[in-house]
């Protein structure tokens, strides 16, 4: 068996086939898929997905670094607004994205905090999406330090050493997706290193698609293709895989 800890199956790109869609993630032995929120404007098909998908669609809240804009206020008390809802898995997907853009980086900085924080007080994991902006991330954990969380660095890509020293931080996993298969990949090199106990496996559907699938629409059912790749890397059996991460995720997130 094995899990997707980062599936947005809520996604519009999946109405048209759902139902194909999730006999082909059974079929490629998924048990679970952890769905990350992103801002107010998915939160209701996300939790809908949840209720319908009940011991197998686990949702998140959270503010996602690139909704952060004029309206981050709101966004932010929207989180905070429907943190008692309901029993979440997550805090997520937050981060920082410099990418996207470069305006609202103080604002994205104090949401990521601030819901780092919230997390920490619930005994949630976080699910940390972060592109170009490692260091700006390094000085939050800095400022954070003594704030005891753990959580999942998404879509990783970074070095071998980067991830030695955000393990100085916190308890983090790493989650291991669609880029792993590129070719010349840099993350294939750290993903050889790393400790297994590390590592959880995700797509990022609809985005982020594996090889041989790259440029088509990402499915929850290709995390399969991530799992082969990990134990072709670090030339494990796919089965040793599969148990590892799947129990690394169901740990990680309480499953
Ligand atoms: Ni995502």
């Amino acid at each position: 068996m094995i899990v997707d800890t980062h599936c947005h199956l809520y996604d519009e790109a999946f109405r048209p086939d759902f139902d194909d869609v999730l006999t082909r993630a059974r079929e490629a032995g998924l048990e679970a898929c952890v769905m990350p929120g992103i801002d107010r404007s998915c939160h209701e098909s996300l939790v809908a997905m949840a209720d319908a998908l009940p011991g197998f669609a686990f949702p998140c809240i959270g503010l996602h670094p690139t909704s952060v804009s004029e309206t981050w206020e709101e966004e932010l008390a929207f989180v905070k607004e429907h943190f008692a809802d309901r029993r979440w898995y997550a805090v997520g997907e937050i981060g920082l994205d410099k990418y996207w853009s470069k305006d609202f980086v103080k604002e994205q900085i104090r949401v990521l905090e601030e819901q780092i924080v919230l997390a920490a007080e619930a005994g949630l994991p976080v699910i940390i999406h972060l592109r170009e902006a490692t260091d700006d991330f390094f000085r939050v954990l800095e400022d954070l330090r003594g704030v005891d969380f753990r959580g999942v660095m998404h879509a990783y890509s970074g070095s071998y050493e980067t991830y030695r020293r955000l393990l100085t931080y916190a308890d983090f996993r790493f989650g291991i997706g669609g880029v792993v298969t590129y070719k010349n990949a840099g993350v294939a090199l750290a993903v050889e290193k790393m400790s297994l106990d590390d590592i959880v496996t995700e797509t990022d559907c609809p985005w982020l698609t594996p090889v041989p699938f790259r440029g088509k629409r990402n499915e929850p059912s290709y995390v399969r293709l991530v799992v082969e790749k990990i134990a072709q890397i670090k030339q494990l059996p796919y089965e040793d895989v599969a148990a590892s991460t799947t129990r690394n995720a169901r740990r990680l997130f309480n499953l």
